[in-house]
């Protein structure tokens, strides 16, 4: 692929807002869709939130599809492309945080794509075997982090590859993204901390990984303000509808800016959940100050950008100056919101490292990030952060 050329392209409709729900009726209306597959997990049944959407749309006939993993698997979706067909749906709404969202989508692709799932991984080209042959799917997030619902991929753990596999496809994005904050203001503060360091991981990868998309780039930049200034507020004042729209925001436009590329910081948490059953979004936050470290040799002059962005002084500063603030800055806003700085406080131990590091290797990830990265700069981040 030439270096100097690059692609990018603006979501789906998004209906973003506080009270956005009660529009539910009417874009599944607008999609001709009757009797969806209502994608989520036990958790989002558990607090209430199926029963929201089901009241929101009182003409539906939702089926009720729950049985999806904290890391969604094979068989979570191929259960739902199961019970999609046996209850003859003719349509997905998909609620929850990324695993519900992804699985949703993965769900969507096997009703029309007959494939083994493991043909569609982006690793093996997959993406080209992936047509706009899809049922409608309305997308409604219950976290701000992930930001799935505007994303044109999807993460499951196959059988066939034994990893955190992406599947990818301009194809793949929701119909219509509804986004409500009203969803968000019970979630726990552990939830709220953990999803939202993945929202501002997703923002700074985006800005320092490589390519030339500035759109991206002002993009993520906002989306660092927003969360840097919006976490503490959400994890502390759960009830903060302003800090929860915030939060939501700053989940859409990180999502938004890393189609434009992720980094190293996503390749190491990818293992951390598959192989250590960790949260994917508090495991980014406690990796991002060691991969900064890492990176800043490269990319000291964005750092400085950052900077400005978080509202620390990097005008006129030396750029090594500011990126050491904005690495200190992410490290204070890990002991704000309640998150260990550690992965041996979260059971990860040294023996995992050689695994992890193989597979963080595998992950395409880092193959944006600024700054070369290979199997043994995985391990000595890992220990880094044990
Ligand atoms: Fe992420």
């Amino acid at each position: 692929m030439n270096d100097s050329i690059s692609i990018f392209a603006f979501p789906t409709r998004v209906i973003f807002g506080a009270g956005a729900l009660g529009r539910l009726g009417d874009e599944i209306k607008r999609l001709g869709v009757r009797r969806p597959l209502l994608v989520t997990d036990p958790g989002v049944v558990a607090a209430g939130l199926a029963a929201c959407v089901a009241a929101a749309a009182p003409n539906t006939a939702f089926i009720l599809f729950d049985n999806v993993n904290n890391n969604p698997t094979e068989a979570n979706v191929l259960a739902g492309i199961e019970r999609y067909r046996s209850e003859r749906c003719d349509g997905i709404v998909a609620l929850g945080g990324g695993s519900p969202l992804d699985a949703a989508k993965v769900i969507r692709l096997g009703v029309t794509h007959p494939l083994p799932l493991a043909q569609y991984d982006d690793q093996a080209n997959g993406s080209n075997r992936i047509t706009a042959n899809l049922p409608p799917m309305v997308a409604i997030a219950t976290t701000s982090g992930t930001g799935s619902e505007v994303g044109r991929s999807a993460v499951i753990l196959l059988k066939a590859t034994d990893r955190k596999t992406v599947i990818f496809s301009p194809h793949l994005i929701p119909s219509v993204a509804l986004d409500d904050p009203e969803l968000t203001l019970g979630l726990p503060p552990g939830i709220t901390a953990g999803t939202g360091l993945d929202a501002l991981t997703h923002n700074v990868e985006a800005y320092l990984a490589k390519g030339y998309q500035p759109l991206c780039d002002a993009i993520a930049l906002y989306g660092i303000r927003l969360a840097m200034k919006n976490l503490p507020i959400a994890v502390h004042e759960g009830g903060n509808l302003a800090a929860r729209t915030n939060m939501m925001m700053a989940s859409l436009m990180g999502a938004v800016a890393f189609q434009k590329g992720l980094g190293v910081t996503h390749s190491l948490a990818h293992p951390l959940s598959s192989i250590g059953g960790l949260h994917h979004g508090t495991t980014n936050g406690i990796l991002l100050p060691h991969v900064l470290e890492f990176n800043r040799p490269v990319c000291e002059e964005r750092m400085r950008d950052i900077a400005q962005a978080m509202g620390l002084d990097g005008t006129g500063a030396p750029a090594a100056k500011a990126a050491t603030a904005v690495i200190g800055r992410i490290r204070q806003l890990l002991r704000e919101v309640g998150v260990p700085d550690r992965l041996s406080a979260l059971g990860i131990t040294r023996d995992m490292i050689p695994a992890m590091s193989k597979k963080a290797m595998e992950d395409a990830c880092h193959l944006l990030n600024p700054r070369p990265c290979t199997e043994s700069d995985m391990a000595a981040l890992y220990e880094q952060a044990l």
